[in-house]
């Protein structure tokens, strides 16, 4: 099982919309996927059609997490049924969701003990059966965010090619480094991921070769540039595997690009 916390110090680059871009490549793979919404904004949750109704949010989860079996409280997304009823499978791929709601930001703060960041790990320790949990963190690096890296073994940075983006994202990474040496010894890669990008712009092409000197491999591939439907693809809860038209095949496909990348990479060992 790999986990990997999409996260940046910024808010609105771009983190649910990788989360989703990759559950989205991972679901058309047919990669036993979990999704979880630790953003009390839940935006992952709503991008992927679900709510709770009986069973409990990650925040709520969190709270109780020694007596709480994270299997019996995550729901299907809706784009499974709908990749189901579109292609009658035979096989139902896994593509399940931790549900997000603002509960969750009882533990968004600067100063979470350890004990409390061990948390989403205590969770994930007793769930099995995902080969792939993708993390959707907030927008700032207080204890959900801290809670989801001590619970992962890679993390993705996002990142516009915008000043004070590429500058939130090497104060991410400092901080990423400071927290692997005293909680995470074990943390593998940390990749920065490219957002938003217009090639057409000067300045986005003066940060693009910015953030390639400054994070040099890890860098991923490929780069993401602006994509107009996004926020429609998002509004409706599709994924963009089955959202018609050049422009989301297009997109699709740099997701499953990227989602090998990443999992190739997993093979390799971590960066020293
Ligand atoms: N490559 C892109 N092209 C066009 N629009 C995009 C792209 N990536 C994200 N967006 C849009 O930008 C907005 C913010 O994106 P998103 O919600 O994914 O960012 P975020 O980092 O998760 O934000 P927050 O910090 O609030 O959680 C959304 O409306 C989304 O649809
Ligand atoms: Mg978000």
């Amino acid at each position: 099982m790999q986990v990997v916390s999409i996260s940046s110090l910024k808010g609105g680059v771009g983190k649910t919309s990788v989360t989703l871009g990759l559950a989205s490549a991972a679901l058309a793979a047919g990669i036993p996927t979990l999704v979880i919404d630790l953003d009390p904004h839940a935006d992952a949750s709503t991008g992927l059609g679900v709510r709770v109704d009986s069973k409990l949010t990650i925040g709520r989860m969190l709270k109780a997490s020694r007596k709480t079996n994270l299997a019996d409280n995550i729901v299907s997304s809706s784009w499974q049924a709908k990749a189901v009823s579109k292609r009658s499978l035979t096989r139902v791929p896994v593509h399940d969701v931790a549900v997000g709601d603002a509960y969750a930001g009882i533990y968004d703060r600067p100063d979470l003990r350890a004990r409390d960041l061990r948390r989403l790990t205590q969770l994930l320790a007793k769930t099995s059966g995902y080969a792939l949990v993708l993390i959707d963190c907030p927008p700032s690096l207080n204890g959900l965010t801290r809670m989801a890296w001590s619970a992962s073994e890679r993390i993705l940075l996002v990142a516009e090619p915008s000043l004070f983006s590429v500058a939130g994202t090497e104060r991410t990474q400092r901080a990423l480094e400071m927290f692997r040496k005293e909680y995470a010894p074990e943390l593998g890669r940390i990749d920065v991921i490219a957002n938003r990008v217009r090639p057409d712009s000067d300045e986005h092409r003066f940060r693009l070769a910015e953030m390639r000197s400054m994070f040099g491999s890890s860098m991923l591939s490929p780069e993401l540039p602006e994509f107009a439907d996004w926020q429609q693809i998002q509004g409706a809860a599709y994924s963009v595997h089955q959202w018609p038209g050049k422009p989301a095949k297009k997109t699709a496909a740099l997701f499953d690009q990227l989602l090998r990348n990443i999992t190739d990479t997993a093979r390799k060992p971590p960066r020293t």
